[in-house]
């Protein structure tokens, strides 16, 4: 079965509350009427009611079954801007402040997500990752032994042998500019669980332009350092490197490069070591492979928020809210 098919069956088999931040948007709002129509999520949209009607309606999308939270006039905002500088105030919050930002609907979002009035948030199709990413990291934070959020893609690779079938987990493509040993560490750990959550057996590689010591740079050392770090934290993960693409994935190559290695050669994890090449890398196989790449999805959180590119469907956004309603369900 096709991977969104899995998912799509995953995410209907206990629906899930997803809060839909730009709520009055077009895309969303089309997404929104598949989404019920297809039972994949119980949908909130976030905005104006008479807006989010009236857009509706003239897109002919049936959202009768959605829930609409008005930021202006939700019942438990007092509750939530007591929530908020609560959490913030040591960062300086203030209760003027938090009564401000609940108005903003990414932060009002998160915050229903925080407070349990929604079980996952979905938005960016008309904001910035930044924009989604900042409230989700003051607010939701990270769950408990996470020390990076990530965002990673399935990719799914026609006509192609590598990783399962050509599909592959690539991390991290969009947080992390520059991480650390221990955030590469922690983000490669984080991969396997999340790629163990949607059902494929994990073999990590940490990618490198050298594999197993072939070269000698300090960028090299920040891959190799987050390789030990990672083994011995979750020594029971296929987690190996610093491995060469070709090294990771093509069984020929690896054979001669890292022969004793448990992940070269067959790699459905792949960790890259920056957020350029990460960010490159996938759109690489995007556009030179016509590769579906299904994300960014992030990883890490405590409760799951979903970040959609400017650019998105809404095909794209019905299958990050499927995503998320199935890390809902797994406790992500
Ligand atoms: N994991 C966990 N916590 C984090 C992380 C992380 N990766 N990054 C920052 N934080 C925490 C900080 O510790 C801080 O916590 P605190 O306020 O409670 O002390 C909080 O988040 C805010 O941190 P800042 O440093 O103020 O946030 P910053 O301005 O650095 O923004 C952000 C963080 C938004 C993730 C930034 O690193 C960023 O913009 N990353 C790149 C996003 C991007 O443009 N991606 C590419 C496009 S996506 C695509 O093409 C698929």
């Amino acid at each position: 079965m096709e991977f969104m098919q899995k998912i799509w069956k995953q995410a209907r088999s206990s629906k899930r509350r997803i809060v839909l931040a730009e709520g009055e948007e077009r895309r969303n709002l089309i997404a929104a009427g598949k989404i019920i129509e297809n039972n994949l999520a119980d949908i909130i949209l976030v905005g104006d009611t008479n807006a989010i009607k009236e857009n509706a309606e003239a897109l002919g999308v049936d959202i009768r079954e959605a829930t609409i939270a008005d930021q202006h006039t939700y019942p438990h905002k007092e509750e939530m801007i007591k929530e908020l500088y609560e959490i913030r105030k040591s960062k300086g919050m203030t209760l003027e402040k938090a009564a401000e930002l609940v108005l903003d609907p990414l932060y009002f979002g998160t915050m229903m997500v925080k407070m349990g009035y929604g079980d996952g948030m979905v938005s960016g199709a008309i904001h910035t990752t930044g924009d989604l990413l900042r409230p989700g990291l003051q607010i939701i934070k990270t769950a408990p032994g996470v020390s990076a959020v990530s965002g990673f893609f399935v990719m799914v690779i026609p006509n192609c042998n590598y990783g399962e079938n050509g599909t592959l987990i690539f991390a991290d493509c969009a947080v992390n500019p520059k991480p650390t040993s221990e955030q590469l560490a922690s983000i490669a750990i984080t991969t396997a669980e999340t790629a163990e959550k949607f059902d494929l057996d994990p073999k990590v590689a940490m990618l490198s332009f050298s594999t197993m010591g072939s070269a000698s740079h300090e960028m090299v050392d920040n891959v190799r350092n987050a390789v030990d770090m990672a083994k011995s934290l979750r020594p029971d993960l296929a987690i190996d490197g610093e491995l060469q693409l070709d090294a990771a994935i093509v069984p020929d190559v690896a054979e001669l490069k890292a022969p004793n290695s448990p992940v070269a050669g067959k790699a459905n994890v792949l960790i890259f070591p920056d957020l350029q090449t990460g960010n490159i890398g996938y759109k690489l196989v995007q556009r030179f492979a016509r590769a579906e790449a299904i994300g960014p999805i992030c990883q890490g959180f405590a409760k799951p928020i979903n970040d959609l590119s400017r650019g998105c469907s809404p095909e794209d956004i019905v299958n990050v809210v499927a995503m998320t309603a199935v890390q809902a369900q797994k406790g992500i």
